[in-house]
């Protein structure tokens, strides 16, 4: 697999179909997470220039800070605590137009204004988190929802 990325303008829809085969080889043959996850939110920063992507992996009873690219962010996240800690507790997927409105959000960075976050589970065990921040409101929608499931559907896990 090339090391290069095509960028492509477009629709949100078409910036994603493009993006997901990419994703998907650049995944194959490689067992190890860590340089997956890097590999996934490298390809997404650079199709979409989100203002932060990056995941979060259970250690314990804490998401802690796993690969990203962005601004420096929070180290550890409490179960049940910001968007993150909500989406691994009740394990679904959160959307965020306005994280000012989000009860106990977590602002690693005043220029985040809206996010998603989307659980990663090992059938029933969610063992980490993709956190995408926009630093415009109300970026994400059922598109990206449905883009994103597709996406970090092609993690391998094993414990
Ligand atoms: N805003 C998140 C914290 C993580 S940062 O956005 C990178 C939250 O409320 O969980």
């Amino acid at each position: 697999m090339a090391e290069d990325l095509t960028i492509v303008k477009g629709s949100k829809k078409e910036q994603y179909e493009m993006l997901f085969p990419q994703i998907k080889a650049l995944l194959e043959g490689e067992p190890d997470l860590i340089a997956n996850l890097a590999n996934i939110a490298a390809a997404l920063k650079e199709q979409f220039n989100f203002h932060w992507v990056g995941f979060y992996i259970v250690r314990g009873n804490e998401l802690v800070l796993g690969p990203f690219q962005g601004p420096v962010a929070c180290t550890r996240i409490k179960l049940g605590k910001g968007v993150c800690g909500t989406a691994w507790e009740q394990n679904s997927i959160q959307v965020v137009p306005d994280v000012n409105q989000f009860p106990g959000h977590i602002a690693c960075s005043s220029l985040s204004k809206s996010e998603i976050v989307l659980p990663l589970s090992n059938l029933t065990v969610v063992w980490g988190v993709l956190d995408i921040d926009s630093s415009e409101y109300a970026s994400f929608d059922d598109e990206d929802v449905i883009q994103l499931k597709r996406i970090v559907s092609l993690i391998t896990f094993e414990q």
